[in-house]
């Protein structure tokens, strides 16, 4: 699942995962401080362009060109701007200590790039500065309603709590829910949930 898997993916004309903010992202955007933030593998923008029109400074980064041009024209639609950066997150260097907010949504990395990544969104997040995650788990696997196929991609909440056990806990949750997202995540699905705060 490269950039040219995705970059096909997004060759369509409506958005795959919607233009509305992913649920959960919705929900907690309240406890998102003023102030910068930062979406990880943000596809078609529908997360940044909400997070900008709540006033938050948004970049967001993506490998894929198709999926950020999207992001771009969704900002436009809704009369906000947001930065957007085309980057393998295997090369992007996510600033220490400048972000209010970092959120990624189904960014389903291979488990050592997450790692890296997990580490360095702790240490890119201001102080009282907070991560929102929501992932498919292995559980996932048995709905076939969107997500990887491969269950090293997939996440726990146990793995999270190790791989960001430098944050606070604020909401920390595995659960079953009907993700209906655009055509790309359609029905039930076993996902999880991370709202985390560094202190
Ligand atoms: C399932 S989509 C989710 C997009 C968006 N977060 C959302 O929820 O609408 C996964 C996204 O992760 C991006 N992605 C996957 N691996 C990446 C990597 N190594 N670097 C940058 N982006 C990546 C893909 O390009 C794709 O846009």
């Amino acid at each position: 699942m490269d950039a040219a898997f995705w970059n096909d993916r997004y060759a369509v004309a409506g958005h795959v995962y919607g233009e509305a903010p992913n649920a959960f992202v919705a929900e907690v955007a309240p406890q998102i401080p003023a102030g910068p933030v930062l979406c990880l593998a943000e596809g078609e923008g529908r997360n940044a362009v909400h997070l900008a029109t709540l006033g938050h400074r948004v970049t967001a980064v993506d490998q894929s060109e198709v999926g950020l041009a999207k992001a771009r024209r969704l900002a436009g639609a809704r009369g906000v701007e947001i930065e957007t950066v085309l980057a393998d997150l295997a090369n992007y260097s996510i600033a220490t200590g400048a972000w209010a907010g970092i959120v990624a949504t189904f960014a389903h990395l291979p488990p050592a790039l997450r790692r890296r990544v997990h580490r360095d969104v702790m240490a890119g997040l201001q102080s009282g500065g907070v991560f929102v995650l929501e992932a498919y788990t292995s559980a996932q696997l048995a709905f076939g309603t969107g997500g990887p196929k491969s269950p090293e991609r997939l996440m726990t909440l146990d793995g999270l709590r190790e791989e960001l056990s430098g944050l606070e806990f604020l909401i920390a949750r595995e659960l079953e829910r009907d993700v209906i997202e655009g055509d790309g995540h359609t029905g039930r699905g076993a996902v999880v949930q991370i709202l985390a705060r560094r202190v």
